[in-house]
């Protein structure tokens, strides 16, 4: 049979076979394209969890062939540079902090898109709010600062274009001058509440030398987050909290409050903050490990105040001194003596060269120590000791990655069904379910359970333990969903659930 079909239809039937084929071959393209998470984790869908929200969308026009003439994009970027250094001067000297990384790594981001060479990821831009990720740039040490430097480390592994800001107005500044770029926002939580205050009446209020919002007055309009009568400000679908602890510190909630725990599996209710998690995996293991321990145990803290037995948060009162008596002495082939066991601590201040005394227990106290100094400590002792505080310290992680166990001490437990650790309160409650020989649970004030575990860390050395969640392609991951994922339709339920269903006003634009 022969089909007869008019040359209007067979025109038309042409075009539509044509399109077919160009979108087909796109998204084959795009498909070949789309990275693949290297080195998946089991315990971590972070890379299949980006593929599946990822919307944003192809740019056809540079795949088929089309040149497209970036030179605006090039400018606006030149532009906002120049405004950024003309807004928040930084002194010449200053090449350290991370305001002073921004001109050039805005250069950097002008220059490869105008020659067309950016790597994958780096017109992915990233502002870094929270002023830990200025401290872990500086090699400060707090549990925050390690988890920004971390964040920093994952971010750079994916080529984002990483812009470092001081205070709400240079966050602004960097998100107005190329909006279209920023895929996410870092706050600290009182960053994003004076953001979320400023207005005409609140402006000066909040004004602070080093990063003025004076140039506002020039356009005779005063805000910072996207709200009515403030259009151009941040959208707060991209802005997300640092936040170390288990409560939501953000209008939005659990999903826009990052953790550096996985709160949420602890929960009875499942419910948590946005797991992001860190990994301390590069630092730990460019420490080389001594070939052998020395015969002690290193107690967490750096405080002297965590050390002081009157305190309720010590949970050791009375029991160090006669708990590390009874440890057996150590035999050294080498000098042939018996070398006796010890505790020791960091902790306190130096006076007059000495290291404070910890309360007149016998802990012999080695003070204050520089980073590589603490390293070489711990990584050559035989466990690291919990004694109340710090809570949830990045240490112990550090201490398992060297090899070193670590015990725990359990604040409280069920007196029906001890054994159960979803139960326990314990100073480090992330390694509650990881058991001997890596990690000890000792109840406060038992010095049975703790001469026991003692005995057993020194007699059960152990190699490097990481936790699965906390290797680094594991973190690397979870950082690339935050930044990959379009937030707008969390962003919506949010305001469903928190304001819209309970009668509440959201103020401000998404
Ligand atoms: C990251 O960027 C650098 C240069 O800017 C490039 O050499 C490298 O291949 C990029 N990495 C990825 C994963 O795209
Ligand atoms: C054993 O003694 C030698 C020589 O005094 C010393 O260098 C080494 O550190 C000691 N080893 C331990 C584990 O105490
Ligand atoms: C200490 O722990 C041991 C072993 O778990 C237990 O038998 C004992 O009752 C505990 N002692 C106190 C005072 O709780």
């Amino acid at each position: 049979m022969v089909l007869l079909v008019p040359p209007r239809f067979r025109i038309t039937a042409l075009c539509i076979t044509f399109f077919t084929t160009l979108l087909t071959l796109a998204a084959f393209f795009y498909i070949s394209q789309s990275p693949l998470p290297e080195d998946e984790d089991a315990s971590d869908n972070g890379g299949a969890l980006h593929r599946l929200m990822s919307f944003h969308a192809p740019d056809l026009g540079s795949w088929i062939g089309l040149g497209v003439d970036r030179s605006e994009e090039v400018r606006q970027i030149r532009e906002l540079r120049e405004t950024f250094m003309t807004r928040f001067p930084v002194p010449e000297e200053d090449t350290a902090s991370g305001r002073s990384k921004n001109a050039p790594a805005l250069q950097r981001l002008a220059d490869c898109i105008e020659s067309g060479t950016c790597g994958e990821g780096e017109e992915t831009v990233v502002i870094l709010a929270s002023f830990h990720f200025n401290n872990a740039l500086n090699g400060h040490t707090s549990g925050e600062d390690i988890w920004a430097l971390s964040s920093i480390e994952a971010f750079s592994a994916l080529n984002y274009t990483l812009l470092y800001s001081a205070g709400p107005m240079d966050t602004l500044t960097l998100y107005q001058g190329m909006p279209d770029k920023v895929a996410v926002i870092l706050w600290e939580g009182g960053g994003l509440k004076e953001c979320l205050a400023r207005n005409e009446d609140t402006w000066q209020e909040q004004e602070v030398a080093h990063t003025s919002g004076k140039f506002q007055e020039a356009e005779g309009r005063f805000g910072c987050m996207k709200r009515e009568g403030y259009e151009e400000g941040i959208p707060l679908h991209k802005s997300f909290t640092f936040h170390f602890w288990e409560g939501p510190e953000h209008p939005l909630g659990r999903q826009f409050t990052l953790a550096p725990e996985d709160y949420g599996a602890w929960a009875k209710d499942g419910k948590g903050n946005h797991f992001l998690g860190y990994s301390i995996e590069t630092r730990c293991r460019s420490v080389e490990l001594p070939s052998e321990k020395l015969h002690r145990g290193l107690i967490l803290g750096k405080r002297k105040d965590y050390f002081d037995p009157e305190s309720r948060d010590f949970y050791w009162p009375d029991l160090l001194g006669p708990t590390s008596d009874a440890m057996p002495s150590a035999h050294n082939a080498t000098s042939g003596e018996d070398v006796p066991f010890e505790l020791i601590a960091t902790a306190g201040k130096n006076q007059d060269g000495v290291p404070e005394d910890l309360f007149g227990q016998k802990i012999h106290n080695l003070g204050p120590q520089t980073q590589d100094g603490w390293n070489a400590i711990l990584s050559s002792s035989k466990f690291l000791l919990g004694i109340g505080k710090p809570w949830l310290s990045p240490s112990p992680y550090d201490a398992l990655c060297f090899g070193v166990p670590f015990i725990n001490p359990v604040m409280y437990w069920d007196k029906e069904n001890p054994h159960d650790w979803s139960k326990w309160i314990t100073q480090h409650n992330a390694l509650r379910a990881v058991e001997p020989p890596f990690v000890y649970h000792v109840q406060k004030g038992n010095g049975t359970q703790l001469e026991d575990a003692f005995r057993a860390a020194l007699e059960s050395p152990i190699d490097r333990y990481i936790p699965p969640n906390m290797r680094k392609d594991s973190v690397k991951e979870r950082h690339r969903a935050l930044v990959e994922t379009d937030w707008m339709p969390w962003a919506e339920a949010a305001v469903e659930e928190l304001f819209t269903n309970k009668g509440g006003q959201f103020w401000y634009g998404l």
